[in-house]
């Protein structure tokens, strides 16, 4: 039945996925973080096992637990997660919906930071961090996952910023999320992409970020000739 199909359609593919927010260490109590829910990532995730796929799924900082069945790996900062995406090769595909830290402090102190009784402040030397995305879509062709999907959270000019965006990163698919605080997308429940496979912007209807998982892996299932 199509049921059973759709529940095959991705078996024997083995699918990364990257979800929450990283954690940069300013010393052993500190953290500079972002405010990622993981519960695009996490439904994603959950699409993917539900078409058969073998999902190694790879989170920071997240609201919500990984879903019952991926092979869950926990990470902190984004060398961690660099690190365990470059570990989980090879894979099918590779679906990069972290909020990756852009910086991290340069120094994480050994110890707590301790207050200056003089009123002055620490400053914070930032450096700038690996891009994930960019590194597993840049591997030659025998390593490189043969579908490699990004996302792009914007606050204005969404289709330039976005389309430079897949242009600069070299992802096959990008999906650009208005993260607008009147949207109320970033954190909440629903979600307001726009697709590109190719410069060719696609609009799809605001919808619960499960629908935008289900769509996803529709097009994926599709893409790997299964559907
Ligand atoms: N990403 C990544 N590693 C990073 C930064 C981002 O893998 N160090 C991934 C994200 O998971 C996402 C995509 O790259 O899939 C785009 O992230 P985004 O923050 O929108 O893009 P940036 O290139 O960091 O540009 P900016 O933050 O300036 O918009
Ligand atoms: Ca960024």
């Amino acid at each position: 039945c199509a049921y059973f199909e759709k529940g095959q359609s991705l078996k024997g593919k083995h699918f990364i996925v990257t979800s929450g927010g990283t954690r940069e260490p300013i010393d052993p109590v500190r953290y500079i973080s972002n405010a990622s829910s993981g519960k695009q990532g996490t439904a994603i995730a959950q699409s993917l096992l539900n078409r058969g796929a073998k999902v190694s799924f790879i989170y920071g900082a997240s609201d919500v637990p990984p879903p019952a069945g991926v092979d869950a790996i926990a990470i902190g900062s984004a060398q961690d997660m660099y690190d365990a995406v470059h570990r989980a090769l090879p894979a099918d595909g590779a679906i990069f919906c972290a909020a990756v830290a852009d910086w991290r402090p340069k120094q994480a102190g050994a110890e707590k930071i301790k207050k200056k009784h003089d009123g002055t402040t620490p400053s914070i030397e930032m450096v700038l961090n690996p891009d994930i995305l960019k590194s597993v879509a840049e591997l030659d062709q025998t390593k490189r996952p043969a579908l490699v999907v990004g996302f792009a959270a914007e606050t204005e000019n969404l289709v330039e910023h976005a389309r430079a965006k897949r242009q600069r990163k070299g992802c096959d698919w990008l999906l650009a999320n208005d993260v607008s605080p009147e949207t109320g997308t970033f954190g909440g429940d629903q979600n307001k992409i726009t697709f590109f496979a190719s410069d060719q912007p696609e609009d799809w209807p605001k919808m619960s970020k499960s629908g935008v998982a289900e769509k996803l892996a529709d097009a994926i299932s599709k893409h790997f000739g299964d559907a």
